[in-house]
């Protein structure tokens, strides 16, 4: 199963991304996590430690580093993920698409998002789960370009503007085939901000995460809030989430 994360800035795809990955490898799924955000932090939200997650060698840097132009074609993922995946907790693999680091002439985040575009959508699935943390908006989801047997979570919090980007996000996966498309209202106070997310992604599934203190706390700590406490309401929440996706239809 491939399942793409997308949502507005700072709604939380990041902090569920992370705690999706963790729950699944933990009941004993393979799991392989991709960083495609252009500013890779997905590692701390796996419980990776900081001097880890900056030295993730992202596939672009390490490829431009090594000669590779924007034309030529990426590699095979496989071959990839042996060169650049990292072990995480439970036996998680992250891989980081690309990172911009410095000023440079070349437009960096084209090249990210094509290395998405084929890592996700070449990466061989057969009994291993990948979670890619999208950029915040749209256009990385374009370039995700996730198909019909993939999987979009979109997060959101209550906000107007985040639940219009919602609705964006389902109607572009809608468009591109996507046949499960699951809201995910993030920091949901309630019933009422479940039925905006409803209201905006018509006909799909919509889960709830709760506002959690302790997300807040080992965000502030640097630290994956999995780790901190794997029964804390959110992370609950996530784990029911990952259980939804994974039974059988
Ligand atoms: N359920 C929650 N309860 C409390 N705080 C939360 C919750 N979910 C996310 N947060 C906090 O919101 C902030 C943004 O979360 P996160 O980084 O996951 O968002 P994002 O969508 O990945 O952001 P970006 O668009 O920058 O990549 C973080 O400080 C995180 O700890
Ligand atoms: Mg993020």
């Amino acid at each position: 199963m491939k399942i793409a994360v997308t949502g507005k800035g700072g709604s939380g795809k990041t902090t569920v991304s992370g705690a999706l990955c963790r729950h699944l490898a933990r009941r004993g799924t393979e799991v392989v996590a991709i960083d495609a955000d252009p500013n890779p932090n997905l590692g701390v939200s796996l419980g990776m430690p900081p001097e880890s997650v900056e030295n993730l060698q992202p596939i672009l840097n390490a490829l431009l580093a090594s000669g590779h132009t924007h034309d030529d074609p990426t590699p095979d993922p496989e071959d990839l993920l042996s060169r650049f995946g990292v072990p995480a907790a439970e036996g998680v693999v992250l891989v980081a698409t690309g990172k911009i680091e410095r000023p440079t002439d070349a437009c960096l985040c084209c090249g990210s998002h094509t290395t998405t575009r084929s890592f996700f959508g070449d990466l061989r699935t057969d009994g291993r789960t990948a979670v890619a943390d999208l950029e915040a908006g749209l256009n990385d989801l374009l370039w995700a370009a996730p198909g019909p047997d993939d999987v979009v979570l979109v997060v959101a919090e209550s906000s107007a503007k985040s639940l219009e980007v919602a609705r964006r996000a389902g109607q572009m996966a809608d468009e591109l085939g996507v046949r499960r498309v699951v809201g995910v209202c993030n920091r949901s106070a309630g019933e009422g901000d479940m039925v905006r997310l409803a209201q905006a992604l018509p006909g799909c599934e919509v889960v709830a995460v709760p506002e959690d203190a302790a997300v807040e706390r080992a965000s502030h700590l640097g630290r994956a809030p999995y780790d901190l406490d794997p029964a804390s309401p959110a992370m609950a929440a996530v784990a029911s989430l990952a259980e939804r996706l994974i039974a059988p239809a």
